[in-house]
């Protein structure tokens, strides 16, 4: 064993990667929420799509649920916290109807996106949204205009032959965590086909995708392999691989924990892209690298694209908290 050499490896590890201001924000707001009203703390949908952070909220006393329904009764003065995705407007009507506590923890973005398309439907524009169907993002989107006012378009090919009822009075908006290439592309054929359609006051993609993306593309030409730390669930962790792919990775994939790394299909490689989606922690990436340097002679060499100081406050009630975990 002692003679064994290890071969060398370049791990191009991209920067900005891993969590968002949303992601950083919504877990904060669960943490603290447990420590100013005690265990439980309710918290409707994955807060983000990472197995590892929810896990990780349980043992601390979040319960995780799909509705509010499922909140019994004796807990209903406990908070329930709305994930990052965002929620649709009956939701908060509902637990108010319900006598609940509730703590949005909305990414700040994705309400930008929501107030984006209020406005267009106030100025009377039917609301195209761009995205994919049955993502909560997507769903809370939605959830904001009254029923037959918004239409989803997924693809270019969706561009192609949507159908609106009054082609010159439309707005669009986008989910925040899409392909920037992609979408340019079907707001380009929308376009297109719609003149008037009308743009939102601010790109909805949000910043974090954006650099995620932007830090891969520069990383991936030339990369034997290129792995994503993300969850399957994950919009933005799911681009990240195909943006890999397309800007010249020869392999890409999606992990979760280091555990899931196939030694056998990883084979003998010289390069490695590395980088996380914005719901991903940094503990699974600094895994990721230690399970590299166990097998090769590692060396890491950084992409780092943009520098990100956002950073979004917590809802007012919980601003006094101290974020001390004991
Ligand atoms: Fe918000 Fe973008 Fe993160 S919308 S939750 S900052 S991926």
């Amino acid at each position: 064993l002692a003679l064994s050499v290890k071969s060398p490896l370049s791990i191009r590890l991209c920067g900005p990667r891993g969590f968002c201001a949303g992601v950083d924000r919504a877990i904060q707001i669960v943490v603290l929420a447990l420590k100013a009203y005690g265990a439980p703390v309710y918290v409707r949908h994955e807060i983000v799509h990472n197995r590892y952070v929810v896990e990780g909220l349980e043992a601390k006393g979040a319960v995780f649920v799909e509705e509010l329904d499922e909140i019994p009764a004796e807990h209903r003065q406990q908070p329930v916290v709305f994930s990052a995705h965002g929620v649709p407007k009956s939701v908060p009507e509902d637990a108010t109807a319900r006598n609940l506590f509730y703590l949005d923890a909305t990414c700040p973005l994705v309400s930008k996106v929501h107030k984006q398309a209020m406005r267009h439907q106030r100025l009377g524009r039917h609301v195209v949204l761009i995205g994919h169907a049955g993502h909560p993002e997507v769903i809370g989107t939605m959830g904001q205009l009254p029923p037959g006012t918004v239409s989803l378009v997924e693809t270019i090919e969706d561009a192609q032959v949507y159908v609106p009822q009054d082609p010159d009075n439309l707005g669009y908006v986008t989910q925040t965590t899409l392909s920037v290439d992609d979408t340019a592309g079907v707001i380009a054929k929308l376009q297109e086909r719609f003149p008037n359609l009308m743009a939102p006051a601010a790109d909805s993609i949000c910043y974090a995708t954006t650099n995620r993306q932007e830090a891969v593309k520069h990383a991936a030409p030339g990369c034997d392999l290129f792995i994503v730390v993300g969850a399957p669930n994950s919009s933005n962790s799911k681009r990240l691989v195909e943006v890999a792919l397309r800007a010249g990775a020869k392999r890409s994939i999606l992990v979760q924990r280091a555990d899931e790394l196939d030694w056998a299909e990883i084979g003998q490689i010289r390069t490695l892209g590395l980088s996380a989606g914005a719901s991903a922690p940094e503990v699974i990436v600094d895994e990721i690298i230690a399970a590299f340097k166990h097998r090769f002679d590692a060396t890491i060499d950084l992409a780092i694209t943009a520098e990100e100081t956002e950073n979004f406050l917590v809802n007012r009630e919980l601003r006094n908290v101290p974020l001390t975990v004991e």
